[in-house]
């Protein structure tokens, strides 16, 4: 099946209530694993590629295994740049083959970040790729953000709809309470729905985008702590707030700590239980097992299993 772009994956997901997948890829085992999930589950699906991911496995390779992947699998497949930090890195994207680019402003003032968002758009919708913006920020758990903060940090409502209007983007990375990496809660998990109810009554029908939203799964924190990781008082996004966000207008789940959570502690495991093995296959086959399996669960959450 030919690649599709995110705004084909999109209008689904507003019309069914649920959200797409968007998880980070920077192998071929991690691309296995989770277009084989999806073939299995019957779910759409966003493989995108980070500026460190390209670095790491090069353009080339990442949309060779890319193709390969939609030779053999019958679904649609949006390939997508996140994080973009630049124009030239969204045109050499958008050149090279992606469906959908993000270009991430959102450390920049307003104007500046509409600015080179309408830059990225007004080479991106010619050429029939969508862009992801985002706007507020994304917190990190040194930064806690009690009530009287959230307006300077999280997506402000009104400021998000003059900011679609102006710049042009087809979809938005909101901040609402989450954040990258496995270390996102100090206390009790929280999310301001409220905002987000907000955020959509402005943008009514837009498609809204949650990044960091990872749920760090006991299991592979436990197993990589087990193992001799050291990864205390990780903590993600608990599954039932992914349910209840992708029942909203968020189209789309971006997800990358749990991948890497779940390969390192197969291959954490591997290591600590049978040291006489250095057979990469013998390793890299259990992380790309426990990948599949991961990714088959987080469609459930998502609701789009069935969905292709
Ligand atoms: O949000 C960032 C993603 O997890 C990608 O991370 O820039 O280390 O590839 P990366
Ligand atoms: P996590 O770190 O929660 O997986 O978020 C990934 C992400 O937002 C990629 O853009
Ligand atoms: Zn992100």
């Amino acid at each position: 099946m030919p690649k599709v772009s995110t705004r084909d994956l999109f209008a689904g997901a507003l019309e069914g209530g649920y959200a797409v997948g968007a998880f980070n890829v920077n192998n071929m085992e991690i691309i296995q694993a989770i277009v084989e999930a999806a073939q299995e589950e019957n779910s759409p699906l966003i493989l995108q590629i980070s500026k460190g991911a390209r670095k790491y496995a090069r353009h080339e390779y990442l949309m060779k295994l890319i193709e390969a992947a939609l030779e053999t699998a019958d679904l649609p497949i949006a390939v997508h740049l996140d994080h973009g930090d630049s124009f030239e890195l969204c045109k050499d994207c958008i050149d090279g083959g992606f469906t959908s680019v993000m270009i991430d402003g959102s450390h920049l003032p307003l104007d500046e970040n509409i600015a080179l968002v309408k830059k990225v758009v007004d080479y991106a919708h010619p050429r029939g790729v969508p862009v992801e913006a985002e706007l507020g920020r994304l917190a990190g758990i040194e930064e806690h953000v009690d009530v009287s903060e959230a307006d300077a940090i999280y997506t402000n409502p009104d400021e998000a709809a003059e900011f679609v209007e102006r710049s042009g983007c087809d979809s938005l990375a909101v901040a609402i309470g989450t954040s990258h990496g496995a270390y996102k809660f100090k206390s009790e998990p929280k999310l301001d729905f409220e905002r987000l109810e907000k955020i959509q009554e402005k943008l009514p029908g837009f498609p809204l985008v949650l990044h960091g939203a990872s749920t760090v799964l006991k299991e592979f924190v436990d197993l990589c702590n087990q193992y001799g990781g050291a990864l205390p008082g990780a903590q993600g996004v608990p599954e039932t707030m992914i349910t209840k966000a992708s029942k909203t207008n968020v189209c789309k789940v971006n997800i990358d700590t749990d991948l890497r959570l779940a390969m390192t502690a197969s291959i954490r495991k591997v290591f600590a239980e049978k040291p006489e093995e250095f057979d990469p296959r013998k390793y890299l086959g259990p992380a790309r097992d426990a990948i599949k399996d991961m990714v088959k669960h987080k469609l459930n959450v998502l609701g789009v299993v069935g969905k292709a």
